[in-house]
């Protein structure tokens, strides 16, 4: 079922309180690659080798040579028409919160206010045996790159095998579990416990929208196969037509 945008925006004015979870998908027009779609990151590399704790701790080197591939340079990203809109509906009082698997910082760039990000952030960068963190872009050159100290530094980012940051979980599901609508940006919604949280938002009554170019979660209420940035530009524009109406 393909939900017209108008329908979505009346949807988001009627109930409001709207938690938004997004994934690579609404941060493709910025340039960033996804993981799973096509020509995406895990396409090219196995992410149990490329980004797998286990594998850091032995050789750090594996995740440092594919970070390029992914993210080059932090600051040179910038938010799209779908991370702007989800700033504008905050700013309606529309959404409330955005809970993010994206460690690209572009939710904050574009200045969403409530943002929480459960994968981390690539912004700080940590280092492993003194706790020092450096702030990209400043970060030494090297692979992998070094501490002052001679320790080796990782992204403040979740890789697998390791736990979610547990305040960042708690807003995730006490968010999920409060909304009445929940807007599924850009996701393959397969990575556990992110690919809960629309299940919980669901089970505790709230309308599921999903936004992405094919359909990844079975349970929507509402689908809507576009871009992100076409598609959250269109919704905003039904929404604020309809409230000058
Ligand atoms: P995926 O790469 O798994 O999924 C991206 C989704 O975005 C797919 O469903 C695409 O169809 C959709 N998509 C692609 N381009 C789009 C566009 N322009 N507009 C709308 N949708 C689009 O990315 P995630 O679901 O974010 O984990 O992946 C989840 C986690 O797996 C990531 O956070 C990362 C990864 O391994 C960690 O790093 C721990």
């Amino acid at each position: 079922m393909t939900a017209p945008y108008i329908e979505v925006a009346e949807l988001l004015l009627r109930l409001k309180n709207c938690v938004v979870l997004t994934g690579a998908g609404i941060s493709a027009e910025s340039g960033i690659p996804t993981f799973r779609s096509k020509g995406g990151l895990w396409e090219k590399y196995d992410p149990t080798v490329y980004a797998s704790i286990e594998v850091f701790r032995k050789d750090p080197s594996k995740y440092w040579q594919i970070r390029g591939d992914f993210i080059r340079d932090y600051d040179s990203y910038e938010p799209n028409a779908a991370h702007r809109a989800l700033v504008e509906l905050e700013n309606l009082g529309i959404v409330r919160q955005v809970i993010t698997q994206n460690i690209d910082g572009l939710h904050r760039k574009a200045g969403s206010r409530r943002v929480v990000e459960i994968h981390g952030s690539l912004r700080e960068i940590i280092c492993q045996q003194c706790g020092r963190t450096y702030l990209a872009p400043n970060i030494p050159e090297g692979n992998p790159p070094h501490c002052a100290c001679g320790g080796v530094l990782k992204p403040n980012t979740v890789l697998f095998g390791e736990q979610l940051p547990p305040e960042a979980l708690e807003v995730a599901i006490r968010e999920s579990s409060t909304c009445r609508v929940m807007l599924v940006i850009g996701t393959s919604a397969v990575v556990y416990p992110a690919a809960h949280l629309p299940v919980v938002a669901k089970q505790h009554g709230a309308k599921i929208v999903e936004i992405n170019i094919e359909t990844a979660f079975p349970d929507a209420d509402h689908v809507v196969l576009e871009k992100a940035g076409t598609a959250m530009a269109r919704i905003l524009e039904a929404i604020t037509s309809r409230r000058t109406d």
